[in-house]
């Protein structure tokens, strides 16, 4: 079998990566190691930036988006009872979008269905040979067979945890990590939420985040532990530290219900680099890890693969190179600038476990002036709502 590019994972950005290939003619195939249905059945990523809505535009894959994701103007931070709200549109212009990832999956899977390219789901042990060659190769077994690509390039979207990573030589790539010591324990209900917009909480008992994926949908976070168990978070549980964690306010407009999902998530920020070893490149979580307190994970992915698909399209139509010499370099500088946001709105949002008098009353300060400086509140916001690619 042969391909043009062969894409590993059908997650945001490799699906969004084959499908922004397949409408510049250009062929190429996904191998994913889960089925579609398991796929679609992860619950992460809920905002949206300008950019990443303009890419799903040009990928044909916005139209549910636009009719069914809410477009937020703000959001609010909520501090020892008080509450700030950002007005992202006055201070940037701009706005994000809130709309799932599972939603933007299923699109971008119906969109490529629509033109008739190929996924394989379900394909296992997935090796990738040859890299440094102009012939890549990769392997996968299916169905008890083994079967082999040929290929000019490799797209390595498939995760923190996929193998395009792990298959470059330990000496030809650098990783850079900090590991939080807390998770987030999520819940999704089917209840409105509590606001119109997300409410981000920093309090004596941890962070909470207060977020939707519609007016009928809830999604909150808590922050916990990392050796609690979601067997120990029964949801009235939930509940009642949700409730001490939010303002008078917010508690009292709360709905609580049977949760539909729950899940914990532990807290890491993580780059490789470079984004590239011979004809391999890798794009999204396969490259870097952000702590979610930006709700950056899904917008990296997404101008990582702006960035790879136009150096490939450049590649193909005019025959230059240079655009795919530079991309490792153009993708981390976008890519360290939100690992830094992320970092920081984690910093401050936070209680850390270890963290002394003086660590406290630094955050208290960062805060205090967040909720005072207009300057501040535009710094959040230009980040929040996405630097341009
Ligand atoms: P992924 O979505 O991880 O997709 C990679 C795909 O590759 C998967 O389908 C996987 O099955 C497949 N794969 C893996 N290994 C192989 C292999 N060996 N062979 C073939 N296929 C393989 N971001 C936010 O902004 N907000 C959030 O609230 C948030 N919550 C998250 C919760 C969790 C539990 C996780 C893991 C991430 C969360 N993120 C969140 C981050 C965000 O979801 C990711 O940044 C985004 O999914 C990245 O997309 P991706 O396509 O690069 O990787
Ligand atoms: C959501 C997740 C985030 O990490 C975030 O910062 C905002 C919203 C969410 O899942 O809705």
């Amino acid at each position: 079998m042969r391909t043009q590019v062969a894409i590993i994972g059908a997650g945001p950005s490799g699906l969004l990566l084959g499908q922004l290939l397949s409408l510049a003619g250009i062929d190429n195939m996904i191998l994913e190691q889960k089925s579609k249905d398991y796929v679609l059945s992860r619950i992460r990523a809920g905002v949206v930036e300008q950019g990443a809505v303009k890419l799903l535009e040009e990928a044909r894959a916005a139209e549910r988006l636009h009719r069914e994701g809410l477009v937020h103007d703000g959001t609010e931070i909520a501090f020892q009872g008080r509450r700030r709200r950002i007005d992202f549109k006055a201070l940037t212009g701009k706005v994000v979008t809130v709309y799932g990832q599972t939603e933007i999956t299923r699109d971008l899977m119906d969109a490529r269905e629509a033109i008739g390219a190929e996924t394989v789901y379900e394909a296992a042990d997935v090796a990738l040979f040859d890299l440094k060659s102009d012939r890549p190769r990769v392997s996968w077994r299916e169905g008890g067979e083994t079967h082999e690509l040929q290929c000019d390039y490799v797209a390595g979207c498939d995760g923190f945890h996929g193998v395009s990573r792990r298959s470059i030589p330990e000496s030809e790539i650098a990783a850079f990590e900090r590991v939080y010591p807390f998770g987030w324990l999520g819940v999704l209900v089917e209840k409105p939420p509590v606001s119109h917009e997300l409410i981000y909480v920093n309090h004596d008992r941890g962070f909470a985040l207060c977020s939707m994926r519609s007016t009928s949908r809830s999604r909150y976070y808590l922050q916990c532990r990392l050796d609690e168990h979601i067997d120990d978070w029964p949801d009235d549980k939930f509940w009642e530290e949700l409730v001490r964690r939010l303002d008078p306010a917010a508690a009292s407009a709360l709905q609580t219900g049977a949760s539909i999902e729950k899940s914990i998530a532990p807290l890491r920020s993580f780059v490789a680099e470079p984004m590239r070893y011979g004809n391999l490149f890798l794009a999204g979580d396969a490259a870097h890890i952000v702590p979610p307190t930006g709700a950056k994970g899904l917008n990296l992915a997404a101008s990582d693969v702006h960035y790879l698909s136009h150096a490939l399209i450049e590649k193909y139509k005019n025959g230059s190179a240079k655009d795919l010499d530079l991309y490792a370099a153009k993708a981390l500088a976008r890519v360290w600038k939100a690992e830094r946001f992320s970092w920081w709105m984690t910093q401050m949002l936070h209680r850390f476990p270890e963290s002394s008098g003086f660590d406290q009353r630094m955050q208290a300060a960062e805060l205090d002036y967040l909720f005072s400086s207009e300057a501040a509140q535009t710094a959040l916001a230009e980040n929040y709502v996405g630097l341009p690619y």
